[in-house]
């Protein structure tokens, strides 16, 4: 089932979410329609808040990028291993992250036509549970870390917005308050904090 995604404003997507144990109730059908929603929305990436749930856990889908890496030129370092990056992080935990910062152009589902640069260093060790509650210990590097990142960053409250300098998010207010109200032109499922209703 696909799922309404929300949007930008919506308190949910600013709180510290709750970590979540095995018993978590319907957790297997959660992780599908995740899935599900975040292919039709053509994501690489879907944190449980963006959905209305407030537990620690992401899924990922690196695919996207292998294909746009794969276009004839040379080879993308950053890509390499993406087209197998395909999880589920449940109570992630960040152990470290290292390397040079990195400038890269993300987006949001929840904020969508807005695309920004944002610096962040290229490893990130992290120790997370998959859907099976088997815990992993693992370093990603290049656009497998970015994902992680930036879905990490969703399960504490944060937006990439929240890593933009004060003067870019001004430039932003005014589409990030259309955004709330539900006026701008998206192609999936989204719930508007300031219309109330999904569409
Ligand atoms: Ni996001």
């Amino acid at each position: 089932m696909i799922l309404p995604i929300l949007a930008y404003g919506d308190p949910v997507l600013k709180k510290e979410a709750e970590e979540l144990n095995k018993a978590f109730p319907g957790l297997k059908g959660l992780i599908a329609d995740m899935y599900e929603t975040m292919y039709a929305a053509q994501g690489v990436g879907l944190a449980a808040p963006q959905v209305g749930k407030s537990i620690r856990m992401f899924i990922v889908d690196g695919s996207p990028f292998a294909d746009d890496a794969d276009d004839g030129e040379e080879p993308d370092l950053k890509a390499v291993g993406i087209e197998n990056f395909k999880k589920v992080f449940i109570n992630p935990i960040i152990e470290e992250e290292e390397g040079e910062e990195w400038g890269f152009h993300e987006g949001c589902l929840s904020i969508p036509k807005i695309r920004e640069e944002v610096f962040r260093k290229e490893k990130v060790h992290i120790s997370y549970y998959d859907e099976n509650f088997q815990l992993h210990d693992e370093v990603f590097d290049g656009y497998a870390a970015r994902i992680i990142q930036h879905e990490y960053d969703h399960v504490d409250g944060i937006l990439f917005t929240d890593h933009l300098s004060p003067l870019k998010r001004r430039l932003l207010t005014k589409r990030l308050q259309n955004i709330s109200k539900g006026e701008v032109k998206v192609d999936y499922k989204m719930k508007f904090p300031k219309i109330k209703k999904s569409r």
